[in-house]
């Protein structure tokens, strides 16, 4: 076990951890932070998206061990017009991945405006114009969502953006 102390939604947390724990766990099973959701547990559904430092992981491929002096976000701190445009659009349906579709659609606003191209920019000169639906579903294509709710989670990033 190791003394650790993380920096969650503004506050500094102090908790004992194996060293393999991940950061997920760390935030579901020791701190009750049940907001952010446990899909696959291996990096493939994004339904455990928080951010860290703004830029947003998988907390289930982190160790929280190494997150030590970060900040982290997640859906419980988070306070942004992206929550009520997904209501709006109907973003969601059984709501299990909203949690991380939205802060991955946080990191995601953050990543374009600062310019950063994806896989479907066809103009890297213009990588920091408007958001195309194509764009969108390109930059979120790391969020799954089984309920298939993605033409409103498109809508409700594109009000926003
Ligand atoms: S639970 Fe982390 S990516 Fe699926
Ligand atoms: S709303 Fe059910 S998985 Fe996305």
């Amino acid at each position: 076990m190791a003394e650790i102390t993380l920096r969650i939604n503004g506050s500094a947390e102090t908790l004992d951890v194996q060293p393999q724990v991940s950061l997920l766990d760390a935030l579901r099973e020791h701190l009750g932070l049940t907001g952010t959701k446990k899909g696959c547990d291996q990096g493939a559904c994004g339904a455990c998206t928080v951010l860290a430092d703004g830029e947003r992981i998988n907390s289930c491929l982190a160790l929280a061990m190494q997150y030590e002096g970060r900040e982290i976000t997640t859906i419980e701190g988070l306070d942004h017009p992206l929550q009520e445009a997904f209501v709006r659009a109907d973003g969601l349906q059984c709501g299990y991945c909203t949690s991380g579709q939205i802060c991955s659609a946080v990191g995601m606003l953050a990543e374009h405006k600062e310019g950063a191209p994806s896989a479907a920019t066809e103009d890297l000169e213009a990588a920091e114009e408007e958001l195309s639906d194509e764009e969108i579903r390109e930059r979120m294509s790391g969020n799954l969502c089984r309920c298939g709710a993605y033409n409103g989670i498109v809508s409700a990033i594109k009000e926003v953006a």
